[in-house]
């Protein structure tokens, strides 16, 4: 059976394991983390920066803020790293009231602060960068004067662990005040949630077709990650929709995942040991260094320069091509993307994830998961 032909078969409108942070999409709250930026802002704790590996759920909390304003703050507005710099202030100033605006016309950068210092009374804002370790030293730099001149300017900015550096690394923030949050995994239960609210969300009944039982094997296969919950939902899904399955109990589960997920868990106790052996290589920590490729260990280098000439490949096809362990390249494309959180930790430099999974195709006669890199990794590679 087609996929779509299977969705409609249970009256969903899409599938439930779309990934997309769009506002309908139903939020398991975090009560936990919103509590603390609910704190730091009563505080006046300005700076509050949100740290946790992709996926984890950084824009989805960002959305739970912009939905919910904390206690003690009057406007919001959020920003991600593709809004150009220029469009920041204008933006800022827009969520103003309009009668708060009248004066804003004829504005240049440099007098926002002024201007918000001057029109905000004692009202308080709250601005949220998403993806922030994207963002380059210039925008930070003008933050900083924003924050120095605007007594009442909350700033919240969420990104990988690297964002720490980055931001104490920019001296002008250092002395400030500043939060940091990190985010929890999501408990099993709570991934349970996500898939049941999500199926709600597509207009299904019940958790048809999945069982309880179902649903918690599918949730524990995410190692607390929703992203990969959807990954792994949207696999089985796929495979079900195939073989005509209409009932997802553990089993089926474990038995559609289990080909596939192999490079998401399987950690080889080998896979360190390059970058680990490899002389000369320094670790430069929160410079926002134009060369991340120095920090990539050679069978990393070597997959993305494959990479860069190629479309895509599957793990078996690069694992051939390199002539390395099938084991160690799946493991080497998980830290690629971004997924294993020691080494985007250790590597702040790198703008993960520098790989993506594009599709499943089917190559050397069996289904396979391609791999590409992304967009933003081309684009920097290229230059
Ligand atoms: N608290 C949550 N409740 C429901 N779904 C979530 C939650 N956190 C993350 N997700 C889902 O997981 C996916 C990845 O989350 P996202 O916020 O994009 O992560 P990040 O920004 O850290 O990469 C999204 O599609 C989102 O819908
Ligand atoms: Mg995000």
């Amino acid at each position: 059976m087609d996929r779509n032909e299977y969705y409609v078969h249970y009256g969903w409108s899409k599938s439930p394991f779309i990934k997309s942070t769009s506002l309908d999409i139903p939020i398991i709250g975090r009560v936990d983390e919103y509590r603390q930026v609910c704190e730091s802002v009563g505080g006046w704790d300005r700076i509050i920066v949100v740290t946790a590996p992709i996926g984890y759920g950084k824009t989805t909390f960002m959305n739970q803020i912009m939905m919910k304003k904390p206690i003690g703050v009057d406007y919001v507005v959020s920003f991600d790293a593709y809004e150009p710099e220029e469009n920041v202030a204008r933006r800022i100033i827009s969520t103003l009231p309009f009668w708060k605006r009248l004066s804003a016309r004829n504005m240049d950068r440099t007098s926002v602060g002024d201007f918000l210092q001057k029109n905000l009374g004692k009202k308080r804002l709250l601005i949220l960068f998403d993806e922030a370790h994207e963002y380059d030293d210039g925008l930070f730099k003008w933050l900083r004067i924003l924050n120095d001149r605007a007594d009442n300017v909350f700033m919240m900015f969420f990104g990988l662990s690297s964002l720490v550096d980055r931001i104490t690394a920019e001296s002008a923030f250092r002395d400030r005040k500043s939060r940091t949050i990190t985010l929890k995994p999501l408990t099993t239960e709570q991934l349970v949630e996500i898939v049941k609210n999500r199926i709600a969300w597509v207009k299904g009944k019940g958790t048809a077709p999945f069982t309880e039982a179902g649903i918690k094997r599918l949730a524990e296969s995410a190692n607390s990650v929703p992203r990969l919950l959807l990954e792994n939902g949207q696999t089985v899904l796929e495979g079900c929709a195939k073989r005509e399955i209409f009932e997802i109990t553990d089993r089926v589960v474990e038995e559609l995942l289990g080909t596939h997920t192999y490079e998401e868990k399987i950690e080889p106790e080998v896979e360190d040991f390059e970058s680990e052996l490899s002389p000369g290589i320094t670790v430069e920590k929160a410079v926002p260094s134009g060369d991340f490729t120095d920090e990539l260990s050679p069978t990393q280098l070597e997959i993305v320069k494959l990479l860069m000439e190629r479309e895509s490949m599957s793990i078996t096809e690069l694992s051939d091509v390199l002539g390395k362990d099938i084991r160690s390249i799946g493991s080497l494309i998980r830290k690629l993307r971004g997924l294993n959180p020691e080494e985007v930790k250790r590597k702040p430099g790198v703008p993960y994830p520098l790989v993506i999974r594009c599709s499943k195709e089917k190559r050397a006669g069996r289904i396979q998961y391609v791999y590409g890199l992304s967009d933003n990794a081309r684009r920097l590679l290229a230059k």
